[in-house]
């Protein structure tokens, strides 16, 4: 049971690549406004203009030889400004506000997957953001191959490609686990929904699952 909080709820998508995130949040809003409720959707790396500016960087490839701490320590700093900027203000003007990936991103990617021990980064967290978090965590699960092939991901190329397929799907298993051990560990606010179906099939769990945790409980 989650304790619903004074301000409008926060509701984010997590999950690997090719999970459908993008499109689902896009749905979910569009439902949502149909529902009379109108949403800020926002995303991360990103969500305010300094935030923003941090995502370029981190997503410009410019510097592939950076750590996984080098990384945590750049995507806190987009969402710190992020949440002061643009999702704090809006939750307390009583607008729900839907992320397109957040903090568990950083547990997963940089934790799970990239060595960044779990305690350091809930310590970063708790220091940089104390308690907040979103109401409703929709996690949408899908196993690596299929996301790497709907992402466009597998490479094509003849020698070396075993090797380089073998490790992406190895970091995207962790990267899966990880989102996995969240959803498990943190039950009132994950909701764990298999990503393989339609976009419509799993728009449909969504929506059963913002009905469910959040909708029933504000009207
Ligand atoms: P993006 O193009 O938004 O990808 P996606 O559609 O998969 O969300 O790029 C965001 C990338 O940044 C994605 O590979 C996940 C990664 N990321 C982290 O590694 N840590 C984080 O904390 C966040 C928010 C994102």
């Amino acid at each position: 049971m989650i304790d619903l909080p004074k301000r409008a709820p926060f509701i984010t998508f997590e999950g690997g690549e090719g999970a459908g995130k993008t499109t689902q949040t896009r749905q979910l809003a569009d439902r949502l406004a149909a529902a009379g409720i109108a949403c800020v959707v926002t995303r991360e790396p990103g969500g305010s203009p300094f935030a923003e500016e941090i995502r370029a960087l981190l997503l410009s490839g410019h510097l592939p030889t950076r750590g996984a701490m080098a990384d945590t320590l750049l995507f806190l700093a987009a969402r710190v400004d992020h949440v002061t900027e643009t999702i704090k203000p809006a939750l307390e003007a009583g607008q729900w506000v839907i992320s397109d990936r957040f903090a568990d991103s950083t547990f997963a990617y940089q934790g799970a997957a990239g060595g960044v021990p779990r305690a350091t980064l809930a310590e970063l967290h708790r220091l940089v953001l104390g308690d907040f978090r979103p109401d409703l965590t929709i996690t949408l699960d899908l196993p690596p191959e299929i996301g790497l092939a709907r992402a466009g991901a597998r490479r094509q190329t003849a020698s070396g490609a075993d090797h380089f397929e073998r490790r992406e799907l190895a970091y995207h298993e962790a990267l899966r686990q990880g989102f996995h051990a969240i959803a498990a560990a943190e039950a009132a606010r994950c909701v764990l929904i298999d990503a393989s179906g339609s976009p419509d099939e799993v728009a449909a769990h969504v929506w059963a699952a913002v009905e469910a945790r959040l909708l029933s409980k504000v009207g």
